[in-house]
């Protein structure tokens, strides 16, 4: 195993995370053993951060204790590896608004003890800003397939992301427009993220994932 990023692996053209609960798999990834470490694959055609750091995400801003507020956690797939490299010192909050997979969310959380999850829309975060009170986020992430995409996300850095902080977000071209190029949405919501952020790098998502990019931001 060969580190590419702080608590991220690869292997054999794969990616991994160290399982922080042993043995247990979130969605039938394949576990590797070396040394006494049990590695979970990180499969990018699961997940658009793997996707991202597949296709040459250039940072990833995340380490051991951090603290990430996650909007369109969904059942946890993307999030339980951000688990496993926040590591115990670190809290993913996850938000979702749909109650059916924040039922399995919620027992992914009673098994990782370092994820918590708020069921609530992300375009309101002002109904959630009591629950991170006092907390500092380090990394806001995000993947819901809204109309409003990087407005959502602005909204929820002004509240929750001190300047200097990270943001990493997904955008699904086909949610904002079915007509228009990915490129010119990509452009705009590009814009719209500029109002709060610096964009230090877009990556395209293709072959995982068509017509979705993720932005890897610096808070103004
Ligand atoms: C593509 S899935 C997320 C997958 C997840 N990020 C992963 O990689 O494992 C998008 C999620 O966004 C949620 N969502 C959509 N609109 C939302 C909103 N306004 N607030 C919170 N969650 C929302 C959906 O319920 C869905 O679970």
């Amino acid at each position: 195993m060969k580190q590419i990023f702080s608590g991220v692996f690869e292997s054999n053209g794969k990616i991994f995370t160290k399982n922080l609960v042993q043995g247990k798999q979130v969605y039938g990834e394949t576990h590797v053993q070396e040394n006494s470490v049990e590695y979970r694959e990180w499969v990018p055609w699961r997940s658009k951060l793997g996707a991202g750091i597949k296709n040459g995400l250039k940072q990833l801003p995340l380490k051991e204790g951090n603290n990430v507020l996650y909007l369109g956690s969904a059942e946890g797939t993307t999030p339980s590896h951000i688990s496993d490299i926040i590591g115990s010192e670190g809290i993913l909050f996850g938000v979702d608004v749909a109650e059916k997979v924040m039922r399995k969310f919620i027992e992914l959380c009673e098994k990782r003890t370092n994820m918590l999850p708020l069921l609530s829309d992300a375009g309101r975060p002002e109904n959630y800003a009591k629950d991170l009170e006092g907390i500092e986020i380090d990394l806001l992430y995000q993947d819901i397939s809204q109309k409003n995409q990087a407005e959502i996300f602005n909204k929820n850095a002004s509240l929750f992301l001190k300047k200097g902080k990270s943001g990493v977000i997904a955008i699904k071209a086909k949610s904002i427009s079915q007509s228009e190029k990915p490129e010119k949405i990509f452009a705009e919501e590009k814009k719209e993220l500029e109002k709060q952020f610096k964009v230090l790098q877009q990556v395209n998502l293709a072959p995982f994932e068509k017509h979705h990019c993720i932005f890897l931001c610096e808070k103004k």
